[in-house]
């Protein structure tokens, strides 16, 4: 495995419930290194680019609401093979099915308040990272 970035966000329901200390928590003890991170809040513009892949999806809407509706924390993370291991460190996106230890099943609370995102294979991680952070915000 090779040293990977990912790029994660901390969601607004977890902001809301003053989580961000105890995510990150998380990921560090994992063995993820936080090299880039910036508390924001998105456009509505800026969330439908970053989730246009779920344009055609029924939750669209709701999500981008939910997206929008708070401060987020979006990150950079490097590690040993990052992208799965931050997926595998989050949990699956339905907390009532995630496994215990998980961010999802520790934090979340339901499908879509699902407290975090992590990208899903190297190409949308290289793009979603150029999407939020210019190359000086990484310190790695
Ligand atoms: P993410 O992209 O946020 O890391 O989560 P994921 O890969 O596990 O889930 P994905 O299928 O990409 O969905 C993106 C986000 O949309 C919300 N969602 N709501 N109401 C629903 O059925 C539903 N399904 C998904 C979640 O916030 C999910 O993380
Ligand atoms: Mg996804």
């Amino acid at each position: 495995m090779a040293i990977e970035r990912t790029f994660s966000i901390i969601k607004p329901d977890a902001t809301a419930r003053n989580l961000t200390g105890a995510i990150n928590a998380v990921i560090e003890k994992a063995g993820l290194r936080i090299i880039g991170q910036r508390r924001v809040r998105w456009s509505t513009a800026q969330a439908e680019k970053f989730y246009e892949v779920h344009k055609a999806r029924p939750f669209f809407g709701d999500l981008v609401r939910f997206m929008t509706s708070g401060p987020i924390v979006v990150q950079v993370l490097e590690g040993e093979g990052a992208i799965k291991k931050y997926r595998d460190v989050m949990g699956v996106t339905d907390p009532a099915k995630a496994e215990t230890g998980t961010i999802r099943k520790q934090f979340a609370e339901s499908i879509e308040r699902n407290s975090v995102h992590g990208s899903d294979s190297p190409e949308n991680a290289a793009i979603e990272i150029a999407l939020n952070f210019k190359p000086e915000e990484i310190v790695g």
